[in-house]
């Protein structure tokens, strides 16, 4: 496996001219190299940016491998069980491996969260625990370590303390993620984040935007601003901003071609967000609001403090915009309780909907959510098939909205190349993906691309020309 943070000599020399966190001199750890292998969502994928950079900002590298590496982090997620298992997975097998020494092992994000110091008795091998919320503190620990401390975790979810994101080591050099809330609040009835990574905590706009602008100044064209909820963001200083007003700043700055953000919580999706996608070009024409299911009694059970018919009425406004807006969404199948008829008003929101990507779960009961000490009533068989129903509910929808994108010309930005197909391979501002005919030296360019045919997850085309 290569090192996900495939960094060239030189590239962001700027991050190793930086220090912080602990006192000592960076060049000591010139030798120790670090492997980071992340599980889970866009947030876990940042999140490792931060540990890198925290990690290069005091002096370590970023190994060729996890074999030759002297430290180990996996990055982890404990959204479902699955996800859990993972890491103790890899950690079974990192054990049976012969490295030339042995490396520290460290358990970072929301499995380290959530076991905390259990993951020592499972897994005797690891060493470091650390939250997200601690990693500034990461450098130190590994302090601890090498004074001769056996084990240490860092657990607090403290939320005074801010991330230094200057350290961030971005693992993509034209789109760059951005955190602008952290944690959740909203506690719904199946759901982990609000354990493993704490209440909710907006940064102020005023350095959101002095980020924003550094990042274009280095060259990023894509922002993708994140948050578990992403629109509960309300800004702690004194100006005040609006979620969509700080949309519309982020998409004013010169540089900015692309504005994303993920995900939002419909409870807080308002107008005025519509409103600004219509008026600024760079704010991308998709929207990905999880919806979780279509039946108003399984919604209830689920806290998500909306009805099928308030979800609707989201949805009639985001199609009620002049521009065309791309919608995604989160659907869990089979949680406590689900009925068939449930299921069915599920499968009916798909069709209402017409949405243009599903990613779909079955329910997987989590320890200290308020579901999971309920009865997990529907069984995994029936929970797999009504999985297989739903997915082939969508592609058929999916496959249709396809076709008729074919004969249009997009905006694309690339991504990356198949060397193997000669393809360049890239995403549309309504998050489409395209595949065409290119080279290398597109990625990260803006392309023009004419849809020639389609399938359900992706379109094929032909470079029209420069977007
Ligand atoms: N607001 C967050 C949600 C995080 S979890 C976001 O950024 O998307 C992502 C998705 O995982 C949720 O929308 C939900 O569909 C699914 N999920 C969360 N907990 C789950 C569970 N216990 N079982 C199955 N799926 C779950
Ligand atoms: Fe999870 Fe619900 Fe928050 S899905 S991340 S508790 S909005």
């Amino acid at each position: 496996m290569s090192n996900p943070f495939q960094i060239l000599p030189g590239e962001n020399s700027r991050s190793e001219a930086l220090t912080g966190g602990c006192d000592k001199p960076a060049r000591e750890n010139a030798a120790r190299t670090f492997f980071i292998e992340t599980f889970g969502c866009q947030m876990n994928v940042h999140d490792s940016e931060k540990v890198a950079g925290v990690m290069m900002s005091r002096g370590y590298r970023a190994a060729e491998d996890v074999d030759s590496a002297d430290i180990i982090f996996y990055n982890t997620c404990s959204i479902r069980e699955k996800a859990a298992q993972k890491v103790f997975s890899r950690l079974g097998q990192l054990k049976k491996q012969r490295h030339a020494r042995l490396p520290v092992i460290g358990v970072l994000g929301c499995v380290a969260q959530q076991e905390g110091d259990a993951i020592f008795e499972q897994a005797p091998h690891v060493s470091l625990v650390c939250g997200s919320a601690s990693y500034s503190k990461l450098p130190a620990l590994l302090e601890e370590l090498e004074s001769g401390s056996r084990r240490v975790t860092g657990l607090s979810l403290a939320t005074d303390e801010c991330f230094e994101t200057e350290l961030t080591r971005r693992d993509n050099r034209f789109r760059a993620y951005v955190t602008i809330i952290e944690g959740c609040d909203k506690r719904c009835s199946f759901c982990v984040v609000p354990e493993t990574r704490g209440p909710e905590r907006s940064r102020a706009s005023a350095a959101l935007l002095a980020e924003c602008r550094r990042l274009a100044d280095e060259g990023f064209t894509e922002i993708q601003l994140l948050g578990q909820t992403v629109n509960s963001w309300r800004d702690p200083s004194p100006a005040r901003l609006t979620f969509a007003e700080l949309l519309s700043r982020v998409a004013e700055i010169p540089g900015v071609r692309r504005v994303r953000f993920t995900t939002s919580h419909p409870r807080d999706f308002t107008p005025d967000i519509v409103q600004a996608i219509d008026a600024y070009p760079a704010l991308c024409n998709h929207v990905h609001l999880p919806a979780q299911s279509g039946s108003s009694a399984v919604l209830a059970r689920m806290g998500r403090t909306y009805s099928r018919e308030a979800y609707l009425e989201k949805i009639g406004c985001i199609r009620s915009a002049k521009r065309d807006i791309s919608i995604s969404t989160d659907i869990i199948v089979g949680f406590c309780g689900e009925t068939i008829e449930d299921f069915e008003e599920t499968l009916s929101l798909l069709d209402e909907v017409g949405y243009d990507q599903v990613f779909s779960f079955k329910y997987s009961p989590r320890p200290k959510t308020a579901a999971g000490g309920w009865e997990d009533s529907v069984d995994d068989a029936e929970k797999s098939r009504r999985l297989a129903v739903l997915q082939e509910r969508q592609r058929q929808i999916q496959l249709r909205r396809n076709e008729a994108k074919v004969g249009r010309v997009f905006e694309v930005l690339v991504e990356g190349f198949h060397a193997r197909l000669g393809q360049a391979v890239g995403r549309t501002p309504e998050n489409y993906i395209v595949n065409f005919p290119g080279v290398p030296e597109w990625t990260g360019q803006y392309e023009a691309v004419w849809v020639t045919a389609a399938g359900p997850n992706s379109l094929v085309g032909e470079r029209a020309g420069a977007a």
